[in-house]
């Protein structure tokens, strides 16, 4: 009797331990671009950034992988600090110094060590200074022709002022600054612009990324100010042009070190957590809609783990890297095109840094920090169809705090499944891997998870013929707290010159009766399944 009970409770322990993914071939599927994942560059650090080689060896590599190399935004809020002086010394000059920036100055010749030391066929995103009106905008105008003359057909698009709904909060203007006001200087700057001799006469005439707004619309005490500045209500108030807004940008950032209250609740658990990313995320499903509906689509222009450059021991681990693969697709499947994460030289969340500097006590190294790995990961994915675009849909079967699932498509009418991606974002702390010598040595964990690291068992129910060889690639490291050995199946970037390093090593299977594909993921792990 006993004995056969035993054996009942085994049973329904493996059934539900074991339940299977359907994937669902008839569910909207919205575009996955091959450079969804760019960089959004504050521009005092692109100086510091292009002195070492470290990041242009970790992007040529991106882009072999993925055929397209990764865009390149420069922008954040030291683009409404800059000024143009054609008589400056050295091309670009930062006062007081290059971490306080009060002012920017900048002349011509700054822009063309870009395309020299970025990927060739490189896509930059150039934001002008919005804020200083003087003489018609005379400094932006200057960046302007500036950009256009020196980065050619390489300047992809123009943004107009960084982050316009904090301009109230930093005095920059007036109460009453709003969605018409906006509107209204968008269209006079652009006309400028578009009917300047430099515009007329250059061979590659960039559009524009217009918006640029910080505050989420659905968390109130993340909000700067009181304001009406969202997608729905500036194109409402006429931001609409598509032959020349190409894009509208948004930031994210879900958590944030800017104040006291905010800092408090910084945590990594929260970060690695699916539902939470659907909640940050969700709230922009109106907003790309409405950017749509005008013919535009709708991108994350500056994102990261937490805004005012993040917390180390939180931004900069293996848990941040399974967060930002999560965010990108999460992203992805509710039609946000582009997710441009926000670098700062000496920034806490920043996936790899160009130069060793002194921090908080501490002598950091130049290097790669574990969050970087969501972009090595997501090359593997986005790579295989020339650089042409996929589709991508999230599975409802795998849409848990801890668990994520997505299906992708490539072929005629998007109907074939190329990959599938799995991500446990369960927390799994180590004590293995907890230190990088380029992040502060003050925040290495001494959290540790009891027991052994548990496993899941997947069981997904595909289109594919069995007998079809597959591969599997794994996201892995030691837990969701360390800071190194993480790996794409083996293969690492070198901290110190951004080269490949080791083997690949894939996993490999064969789909089996009734297309059915089974893989087994740690937690805290995240998966590429894609047919060999
Ligand atoms: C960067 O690479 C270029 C070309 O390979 C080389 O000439 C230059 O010396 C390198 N710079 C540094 C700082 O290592
Ligand atoms: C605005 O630009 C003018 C030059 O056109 C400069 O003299 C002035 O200092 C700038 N103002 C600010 C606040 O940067
Ligand atoms: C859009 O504008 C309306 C009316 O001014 C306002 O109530 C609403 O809060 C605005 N939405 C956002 C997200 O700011
Ligand atoms: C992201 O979601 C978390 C959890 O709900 C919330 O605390 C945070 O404020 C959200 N952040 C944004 C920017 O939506
Ligand atoms: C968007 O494109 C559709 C189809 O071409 C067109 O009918 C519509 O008027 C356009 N809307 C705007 C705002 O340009
Ligand atoms: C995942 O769950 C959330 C609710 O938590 C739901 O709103 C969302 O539509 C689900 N996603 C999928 C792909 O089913
Ligand atoms: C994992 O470790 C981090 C510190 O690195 C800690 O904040 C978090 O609470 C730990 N989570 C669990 C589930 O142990
Ligand atoms: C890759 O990372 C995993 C998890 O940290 C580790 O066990 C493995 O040894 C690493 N492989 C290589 C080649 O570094």
């Amino acid at each position: 009797m006993a004995y056969i009970l035993t054996f009942f409770l085994l049973q329904v322990v493996l059934a539900s331990s074991l339940s299977t993914i359907k994937v669902p071939l008839d569910s909207s599927k919205r575009i996955l671009r091959p450079d969804i994942y760019g960089y959004s560059i504050e521009p005092s650090s692109v100086d510091p950034y292009i002195q070492s080689n470290l990041s242009s060896n970790i992007l040529k590599n991106i882009a072999e992988i993925i055929g397209k190399p990764a865009p390149i935004r420069v922008g954040g809020n030291i683009a409404d600090q800059t000024q143009f002086d054609p008589s400056l010394g050295t091309p670009s000059s930062a006062l007081p110094d290059d971490t306080k920036v009060e002012v920017f100055r900048i002349r011509k010749d700054w822009f063309a060590g870009w395309g020299d030391y970025f990927p060739s066929g490189t896509d930059f995103i150039y934001t002008l200074n919005l804020r200083n009106t003087t003489g018609s905008w005379s400094t932006a105008m200057k960046e302007a022709e500036a950009a256009v003359n020196v980065l050619g057909e390489s300047l992809s698009l123009i943004e107009l002022g960084n982050e316009i709904d904090h301009y109230i909060s930093k005095g920059w203007r007036k109460p009453g600054w709003d969605t018409k006001q906006y509107t209204r200087q968008w269209f006079q700057l652009t006309d400028q612009i578009l009917s300047s001799a430099f515009y007329k006469q250059a061979k590659h005439k960039p559009h524009f990324q217009a918006a640029v707004f910080a505050d989420p619309p659905w968390v109130p005490d993340q909000q700067e100010e009181v304001d009406d500045f969202d997608i729905i209500n500036v194109t409402r108030a006429g931001l609409v042009d598509p032959s020349i807004i190409q894009t509208y940008a948004v930031h994210l950032y879900p958590q944030s070190t800017c104040d006291a209250a905010r800092a408090s609740r910084l945590s990594l658990n929260l970060l690695s957590d699916h539902q939470v990313v659907w909640t940050n995320i969700s709230q922009y499903i109106p907003q790309e809609a409405a950017a749509r509906a005008a013919n535009s689509s709708l991108v994350l222009g500056e994102t990261n783990s937490a805004s005012c450059s993040g917390r180390s021991g939180i931004s900069d681990t293996f848990g941040a890297a399974l967060w930002g693969t999560d965010l990108v697709l999460t992203a992805a499947s509710i039609g946000i095109e582009q997710v441009f994460f926000h670098l700062g030289h000496q920034s806490e969340y920043s996936g790899f840094t160009p130069l060793p500097y002194n921090y908080k006590g501490e002598d950091l190294s130049a290097g790669i920090r574990a969050n970087f790995y969501s972009h090595f990961f997501l090359a593997h994915i986005l790579a295989g169809n020339n650089g042409q675009p996929l589709e991508i849909t999230a599975l409802p079967a795998a849409n848990a705090s801890d668990f994520s699932g997505y299906a992708i498509f490539a072929g005629e009418q998007q109907l074939n499944l190329e990959k599938l991606v799995f991500i446990d974002l369960g927390v799994w702390n180590s004590t293995n891997g907890v230190h990088n010598p380029s992040t502060l040595s003050s925040t290495d964990s001494d959290f540790a998870s009891s027991g052994t690291r548990p496993q899941r068992k997947v069981q997904v129910d595909t289109p594919w013929k069995p007998g079809t060889r597959i591969e599997i690639l794994k996201l892995q490291g030691p837990g969701t707290n360390a800071k190194s050995d993480v790996n794409v199946s083996g293969v690492s970037l070198d901290s110190r010159t951004g080269n490949l390093r080791g083997q690949t090593k894939a996993e490999e299977g064969i789909v089996q009766n009734g297309g059915l594909v089974q893989i087994e993921l740690l937690r805290a792990e995240a998966i590429l399944i894609q047919k060999a």
